[in-house]
């Protein structure tokens, strides 16, 4: 089974289909859960091919924001379909 990494906060949720990092609101801190306020921004440390691609609220976030980490990613944004390590930024 798929297993996400939550590095900070040293927890790992095992999965078996794709999940919505959206549903991990225990682990992740969401706010407006739409891909505008950033509150769920992550860095995705390995498994980065696991995720879906970036979507376009995303590139408008960390562009509005100058962020340029490209391991950067909204958590409210993604879905994931196989084994991620993920550190919190917030
Ligand atoms: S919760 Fe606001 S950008 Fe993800």
């Amino acid at each position: 089974m798929p297993i996400l990494t939550f590095v900070k906060a040293g927890v790992s949720v095992e999965f078996t289909d794709a999940i919505d990092l959206i549903e991990i609101e225990d682990i992740i801190m969401f706010g407006c859960k739409s891909g505008n306020c950033g509150t769920c921004a992550i860095k995705v440390i390995n498994g980065a091919e696991n995720l879906t691609r970036k979507t376009a609220r995303e590139d408008r976030l960390f562009e509005l924001i100058k962020e340029n980490d490209s391991s950067m990613r909204l958590a409210c944004q993604c879905k994931a379909f196989g084994d991620v390590v993920l550190s919190e930024v917030n």
